[in-house]
């Protein structure tokens, strides 16, 4: 039984090794078949087929090249991988190619917008996902936000003329692009409110209460926040709330700069359809994050930042007045300089 098993497992092993064998040749890489056969046992025992390739001479310049203008013409979106090849359902990643059994006719942009199936799925399973972690051969160029410089991950965290908050959602997909992807995530929290709004709050990530409802604050730092926006005279529907991460870090750890780097231009994205008059952002994590500021929050909350027209008033978390009361003072203050630029701004409107 165990000899069935291995000879399929090997078997298996061997027809990867054969897709790996004709993409490549695709490319214009020839020089792998006369470097002798790819011997399914020795790349088996190495755990990973992928180091087949390893046996084969150093990469000639031929090889560089052709991978290179292939990469490239990829990113540009000139270049289908080949349909029928591993990496048609990789796209611009060098992730493995598919194993046998799984969906090997995966559109390309699969990691990013994993199918209704797939993503039922996976909520069966328990068990922790694996981020996509590998970078694209040719990362996208910087590009020129309001809030500075950012290098998007990839393609679909570009914005596009004309887009909407739709194609926004619809281009973060079900998404792998960072580790909080997989460490207990039940859903991705969208930004949400008034299309129009005047004023827009920013938050850090979610926490459990939003991780369920797929809303961003729900939760007691949400009921605070509507109080908040009560106090200046406002509802809730009237203005747009987002955070900068979407996922739920575990037991809410602060995600790190990589993880927030990853999900702002999403963000960046509203903010530029929204062009609000004014962005609270809340709590230290949020303002580093959105403004790049060394400068912490107690030392910038309640002075009005300048950004390309849109003014920025960072102040405290209303998780961080939850645990200190004493501190909704500051808050207050800062909201009433949001409530008079908001009234100054509209009688000059
Ligand atoms: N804290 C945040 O920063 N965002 C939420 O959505 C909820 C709590
Ligand atoms: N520290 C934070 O992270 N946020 C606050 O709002 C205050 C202190």
């Amino acid at each position: 039984m165990a000899d069935e098993a291995n000879r399929a497992e090997l078997l298996s092993l061997a027809e990867e090794v054969g897709e790996h064998l004709s993409y490549l040749r695709e490319l214009g890489v020839d020089f792998l078949e006369s470097a002798g056969t790819i011997d399914p046992d020795t790349t088996a025992t190495q755990g990973d087929h992928r180091s087949a390739p390893a046996k084969s001479p150093a990469p000639d310049a031929r090889r560089s090249a052709a991978l290179q203008r292939n990469a490239e013409a990829e990113a540009r979106g000139q270049r289908k991988p080949p349909a029928d090849s591993p990496r048609a359902a990789t796209a611009a990643n060098h992730a493995p190619p598919p194993r046998r059994g799984e969906d090997e006719k995966t559109p390309p942009d699969a990691l990013y917008q994993l199918d209704q199936t797939a993503s039922t799925e996976r909520a069966k399973m328990p068990t922790k996902r694996k981020p996509v972690r590998t970078p694209d051969p040719v990362p996208p160029p910087p590009q020129e936000t309001l809030f500075g410089e950012i290098t998007p991950k990839d393609e679909l965290s570009l914005p596009r003329e004309g887009e909407t908050y739709e194609d926004i959602r619809k281009d973060i997909g079900e998404c792998m692009r960072c580790p909080l992807c997989c460490e207990g995530r039940s859903k991705v929290v969208h930004s949400e409110g008034n299309p129009k709004a005047r004023l827009m709050f920013v938050g850090e990530a979610p926490g459990a209460d939003e991780d369920a409802s797929g809303r961003p604050f729900v939760g007691r730092a949400g009921q605070l926040l509507n109080k908040i926006v009560e106090a200046i005279g406002m509802k809730r529907e009237d203005v747009f709330i987002g955070n900068v991460n979407r996922c739920r870090p575990a037991n809410n750890r602060t995600p790190t700069a990589a993880e927030a780097a990853t999900c702002k231009p999403f963000l960046l994205r509203e903010i530029a359809l929204l062009r609000p008059d004014v962005i609270v952002v809340l709590g230290n994590t949020a303002m580093k994050n959105l403004l790049d500021t060394k400068e912490g929050i107690t030392k910038l909350r309640g002075h009005f930042m300048d950004y390309k027209g849109i003014k920025v008033m960072p102040t405290f978390h209303p998780a961080y007045l939850l645990r200190d009361p004493s501190k909704k003072r500051e808050t207050w203050e800062d909201m009433k300089k949001v409530r008079e630029y908001l009234n100054k701004t509209k009688s000059e409107k």
